[in-house]
């Protein structure tokens, strides 16, 4: 056939009608989870700033050196097509007084995407990326939160095989050695980087553990490691991560490595893949990733407030679905808040969010805050039917209240029971 004369523009794609039904299925999925956790929707314009992308992914990292599309306006402006999500939310967050709001504030977005890459399986220059975002929350509870929120939508989407890769980077309390270090082993192994990372080496360090050539490989293999040179503060942050996704048994492993391609991440970061690869000349693609940014809203010129989130291409995990997913649907029903007071009852609380999850019964919480009273009225803001308390004690004793909020009335349950009893109690509605 002759080719015509006009084609979607290079490492673009059309989704034709009979291909929509999967682009459905992920967007119903992200609508669900996004409703059941509280998040509110958000849509930023595709059209940025140049500024606040070289600011805030940082000027020295792929995605602002190679791949963003620029555009000069005619009244002199430099704008970029957008090639993420997160520092638009920020900007978003700042401009529109967010910080005013109860926090912490979360945000969700399903959009379009552009990155100038070279075009291949799963790497396209316009693609489709949701994302997650808390703004306003340090507790190492959210950044287990977020994780588990990708992680139950995936399931929801029938994959299976799916693998989570963690790390954390440090602050700024502790990056600052671990980056010295990293530059003396580097620069005594140049001869076995790639030219890019010899630059690197000088620009910033931190992108060589990042490099996809198989040169640097066995350098970067035998490179020190940050979790080695993590700040007490740090280090106490990253275990809580990891003990609240041991509670909720999600199989995560740890890679030393793994440092993410964008300059805003602090402390947590992660990347989610599947065993039936997603793979571009035999590289593994991951399907998102994600992490804590807790200086990026300060450089974009708000308040010191903390963020983490993560985002995932559409495409791949389209590409997934076609292979091994689950194109049926199912939805969701009552509203029940889930209250907490302590460590233990924190752990309970998200062991318990997902069970409630898999019942497809819809939950809110303030996992973040200590006081009861501020839990117990954002619960009746938000028009909870049940609030389940878990209070030091409960914790102890492995038992929850369960409190109306029309009446009033309290009843202490075993834990165990909580999500039965709570099924029993809104079929009786
Ligand atoms: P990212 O790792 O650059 O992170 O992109 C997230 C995901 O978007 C990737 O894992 C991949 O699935 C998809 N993606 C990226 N580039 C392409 C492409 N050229 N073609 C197809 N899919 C692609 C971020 O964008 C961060 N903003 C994530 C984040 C949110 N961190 C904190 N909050």
């Amino acid at each position: 056939m002759k080719k015509p004369k006009f084609q979607k523009p290079l490492g673009m794609h059309d989704i034709l009608p009979y291909e929509q039904k999967y682009f459905r299925k992920v967007y119903d999925a992200v609508q669900d989870i996004a409703e059941f956790y509280s998040f509110g929707k958000i849509d930023t314009p595709v059209l940025e700033s140049a500024e606040l992308f070289s600011k805030g992914i940082g000027l020295g990292t792929d995605i602002v050196q190679k791949e963003m599309y620029h555009l000069k306006t005619k009244g002199g402006d430099a704008l970029a097509l957008r090639p993420e999500g997160t520092a638009p939310i920020v900007r978003a967050y700042i401009e529109h007084g967010m910080i005013n709001r109860p926090q912490p504030v979360k945000l969700y977005y399903y959009s379009p995407f552009f990155r100038h890459e070279r075009p291949q399986a799963g790497r396209y220059r316009q693609f489709w990326q949701f994302g997650f975002e808390i703004l306003g929350e340090e507790n190492p509870i959210v950044d287990a939160q977020i994780i588990q929120i990708f992680y139950g939508l995936l399931m929801d989407l029938g994959l299976k095989n799916i693998s989570i890769e963690i790390n954390s980077i440090g602050d700024k309390e502790c990056r600052p050695a671990y980056r010295r270090s990293l530059v003396r082993y580097l620069k005594s192994n140049a001869e076995s980087l790639c030219a890019n990372c010899k630059k690197r080496t000088k620009e910033n360090p931190l992108r060589v553990l990042d490099c996809k050539e198989e040169k640097c490989r066995p350098v970067i293999n035998g490179a020190p490691q940050m979790i080695d040179s993590l700040c007490p503060e740090c280090k106490e942050h990253f275990k809580k991560v990891l003990e609240y996704l041991d509670e909720i048994e999600l199989p995560y492993t740890l890679e030393p490595h793994l440092v993410r391609g964008l300059d805003y991440y602090t402390r947590t970061v992660f990347e989610f893949f599947s065993s039936e690869e997603v793979t571009e000349n035999k590289k593994r693609l991951a399907l998102g990733g994600g992490g804590r940014y807790d200086y990026l809203i300060r450089q974009l010129g708000g308040r010191d407030v903390t963020g983490i989130g993560g985002a995932f291409g559409v495409e791949r995990i389209v590409q997934l679905i076609k292979k091994e997913g689950d194109l049926s649907s199912k939805r969701k029903k009552t509203k029940i808040f889930l209250a907490q007071l302590g460590d233990l009852a924190k752990r309970k609380s998200l062991r318990l969010a997902e069970e409630f999850r898999k019942t497809k019964i819809l939950i809110d919480e303030s996992f973040g805050k200590d006081s009861l009273k501020n839990q117990l009225a954002r619960a009746s803001r938000i028009g909870a039917e049940y609030t389940v308390i878990i209070g030091q004690k409960e914790a102890l004793e492995d038992t929850a209240i369960i409190r109306n909020m029309k009446s009033g009335k309290q009843e202490t349950v075993k834990f165990k029971e909580v999500v039965d009893k709570i099924k029993k109690l809104s079929k009786k509605r």
